[in-house]
């Protein structure tokens, strides 16, 4: 009897709640076998005793099935449970969104925005209720991209309702301002903005909230942190050496904001010619792979430059709803379903967790509140003292 022989009779073991088996999940650790007689460890995190009994029970059954006479499950001992932004600390100020996904990247123009809009629109196909967030202040492009810039939001009292295309909810300051109109915003400034894009957008009750990024890693990736507990980063990157380095510091933001980290996007990797479908190396391909070991990461999708995913963007009819029969459109799909697969990982292991970021705030009260209690200002402290938008 080999260890993946145990794997594959474990496989029909699911975590209680969940599709999925809790070997794909990756809480099988320390295999020790010896004729009939086998010692694992089943690393969960959840602390509930039903739990714990059901796969103990349901672990043995299998591992009887296969031969094994002397079973002994470890069962680690799960940490003090997690505090939740959401419990009373007044740290998830959207709390009606379960999860929320930042899609960063060290440099721009790397493919931010259009990952956000073909991986929303994914997971909208896959069922999911998503909405999509452009909180690039800066230049706004969201809207275009989902085929509705031009259009206004209905305000509804002092809240706005978001727009929506291809199934998902949209709300970007490109819908909000002038056309072509710049703004000028201050570190103050970009934090008010990104809480009033939380707390006042009338998000329906969402399974998944993704949110386009500014390129870099400043005010407003802070602020998102510590006002919701995002439940993963995304890194997109190109693949020449160059913008490695910048997505280098991206990986480094999530560890130091205590995001959890579901992987980097390789785009603009290899390029699909249109008339023949033949798939060429033009920025390099897979470099991506040494990267995401260096920070305990997978790479969860190469996407190529196809010519179809620019005039997706720019006409606003984009490649994965539109054509979804091409590569890229696969290959979104597939991005979308690993990007699932980690929120369900991050939850069943007690959810996002980076209160470590958080300023202290009064129960009720957001870091960047207007109302009494709010924490005390000062610009650019980054020290967990307070978000300083007053
Ligand atoms: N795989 C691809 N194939 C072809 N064109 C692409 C691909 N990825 C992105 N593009 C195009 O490259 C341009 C830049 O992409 P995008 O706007 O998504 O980048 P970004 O990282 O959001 O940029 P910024 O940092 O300015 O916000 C867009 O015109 C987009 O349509
Ligand atoms: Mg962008």
């Amino acid at each position: 009897m080999t260890e993946a022989n145990v794997l594959e009779a474990l496989k029909n073991v699911t975590y209680p709640g969940f599709t999925k088996d809790i070997v794909t999940f990756g809480f099988i650790k320390n295999v020790l076998i010896n004729g009939t007689t086998i010692g694992l460890t089943l690393d969960i995190t959840s602390s509930a005793d039903e739990v714990k009994a059901q796969l103990r029970e349901e672990s043995t059954v299998e591992l009887k099935k296969i031969g094994f006479e002397q079973i002994n499950i470890n069962i680690t001992a799960p940490q003090a449970p997690k505090q939740m932004s959401n419990s009373v600390s007044g740290k998830n100020i959207a709390p009606h969104v379960k999860n929320f996904v930042m899609v960063s990247s060290g440099k721009g123009g790397v493919g931010k925005s259009t990952t956000s809009v073909n991986i929303a629109i994914a997971m909208a196909m896959q069922g999911k209720k998503v909405g999509l967030l452009d909180a690039d202040i800066y230049g706004p492009n969201i809207p275009r991209m989902m085929g509705v810039d031009g259009q206004k939001p209905e305000i509804q009292g002092n809240k706005v309702q978001p727009l929506k295309a291809y199934g998902v909810e949209i709300m970007s300051m490109g819908s909000l301002m002038e056309e072509g109109q710049s703004l000028i915003w201050r570190g103050s400034m970009i934090m008010k903005a990104i809480e009033q894009f939380l707390r006042d957008i009338l998000w329906s009750e969402l399974d998944v909230l993704v949110i386009d990024m500014p390129p870099g890693t400043g005010d407003a990736q802070l602020t998102l942190a510590q006002s919701v507990p995002v439940t993963a980063g995304i890194t997109v990157t190109t693949p020449q050496e160059v913008s490695l380095d910048d997505s280098r510091r991206s990986l480094d933001m999530f560890q130091k904001l205590h995001i959890p980290t579901a992987g980097i996007i390789e785009n603009m990797s290899g390029f699909i010619c249109p008339s023949c479908d033949e798939e060429s190396d033009i920025f390099g391909m897979g470099t991506t792979v040494p990267v995401a070991k260096e920070y305990d990461t997978n790479v969860i999708a190469r996407i190529p430059i196809e010519p179809a995913i620019r005039v997706g963007g720019d006409t606003g009819m984009p490649v994965t709803y539109h054509k979804p029969d091409s590569e890229t459109a696969k290959r979104f799909q597939e991005a979308a379903s690993n990007l699932l697969a980690f929120i369900d990982k991050v939850n069943a292991e007690g959810g996002a967790d980076n209160s470590a970021v958080q300023p202290t705030t009064p129960p009720g009260v957001s870091a960047c509140s207007t109302g009494a209690g709010a924490a005390p200002a000062k610009e650019h402290n980054h020290s967990g003292g307070g978000c300083g938008c007053n």
